[in-house]
């Protein structure tokens, strides 16, 4: 498929008025996105489990209006107006109007929450540049119904305009994004499901989020990606992510836990590494995330229990383990980690099926 297939045909009828709404979870790379094209198109092919607990709730009331020269909206973000997000959601409008060409004929307000604190490293842009895409997309299905598999696509392809890990967040439990040789069904343009076979160990995985530091971050993951270019180890970088999708095949379908966690283990300080070694250089963990992470690993090698670590672009530590060791984990993980965390927050998440309509009127 190419972007042309995301171009509706010509409109025969606009609704006057209409409500639609959506629950999208955000998702945790095992294989990272970092460096990027233009037009979102990603350097490196990524996967991610789909998360359940940590996700964005929106909601779209749209009303059509009189002249159809600019976009129209107002944004609620915890139920109140929220002027710091517009200029992005109006990039993203931007973006994804030639795809949407209702866009500017209605009036849109756009509600919005997270089940998680704003900018925590957690990826908040990607539940909620995937709500926010599912429920324009929603708009556009009652002017034109599509089919429920060009749907997802179309809605994952919205999303990565938005941001790019978003379009790993609308559907589960595994999903995969950048072309791909060992994936016929891989794509640049959106994320697909992860077609192989996936030893049921992995089905109810754990990830249970340290939240080291919930404030701002002091680089953003845009100018981290730009700083991919130039990067004396970019090349490299990018063929390793290709090697590792080729690792990964084995290890799920086999459920060898020792080789994930080594996989994953090292695709997250590969990202840390990247940051590092930018111009600037920069470094997003903190003094915590790596006691966490010794922590880990010595309880790891002491007890075998098969408990991992991956990170995002933060500070924040995801610990990641099947379910057959919940028990152990979260005990350690209380009686340990928890010290580390910025007031002691964390949160219990697992692997999830994708995102939900709430409701449409
Ligand atoms: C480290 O998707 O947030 O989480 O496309 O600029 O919005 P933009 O970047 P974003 O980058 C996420 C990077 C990552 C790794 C990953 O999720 O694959």
């Amino acid at each position: 498929m190419t972007e042309n297939d995301f171009i509706p045909k010509a409109y025969t009828h606009l609704p006057e008025k209409g409500k639609v709404g959506w629950k999208a979870p955000s998702n945790i790379a095992l294989v990272k996105y970092w460096g990027k094209k233009t037009n979102q198109i990603p350097a490196n092919p990524s996967i991610s489990f789909t998360l359940d607990a940590c996700a964005t709730q929106t909601q779209v009331t749209f009303t059509k209006k009189e002249d159809s020269k600019d976009f129209s909206f107002d944004l609620l973000f915890e139920g109140k107006p929220k002027e710091d997000f517009k200029p992005k959601i109006k990039t993203f409008l931007e973006r994804i109007e030639p795809y949407l060409p209702f866009l500017k004929k209605y009036h849109f307000v756009i509600e919005t929450s997270n089940s998680f604190p704003h900018s925590s490293g957690i990826a908040s842009s990607a539940s909620g540049m995937s709500a926010l895409a599912l429920c324009l997309l929603s708009v556009e299905n009652k002017i034109q119904p599509m089919a429920p598999d060009f749907f997802n696509k179309k809605a994952s392809f919205l999303a990565r305009l938005g941001s790019g890990s978003a379009c790993r967040s609308i559907e589960g439990d595994l999903v995969q994004w950048g072309k791909h040789e060992g994936i016929e069904t891989s794509s640049e343009l959106y994320g697909v499901k992860y077609p192989f076979d996936v030893n049921p160990i992995f089905k109810n995985y754990h990830d249970t989020i340290l939240l080291v530091h919930k404030g701002q971050k002091q680089v953003s993951s845009s100018v981290g990606h730009n700083l991919m270019h130039d990067h004396p180890y970019a090349e490299k970088r990018f063929e390793q992510a290709h090697s590792n999708l080729d690792k990964l095949k084995p290890i799920l379908g086999e459920g060898n836990l020792e080789a994930f966690m080594e996989l994953v283990e090292s695709e997250a300080l590969t990202l840390h590494a990247m940051m590092m070694t930018s111009m600037p250089y920069f470094i997003l963990m903190m003094p915590d995330t790596l006691e966490i992470i010794n922590k880990l690993w010595r309880f790891r090698k002491e007890t075998k229990v098969p408990i991992c670590f991956t990170l995002d672009a933060g500070a924040n530590v995801h610990v990641l383990y099947p379910e057959s060791v919940k028990e152990k984990a979260i005990q350690f993980i209380q009686d340990e980690l928890v010290a580390h965390c910025e007031n002691g927050h964390y949160i219990c998440d697992r692997i999830g099926t994708g995102a939900k309509q709430l409701f449409e009127e």
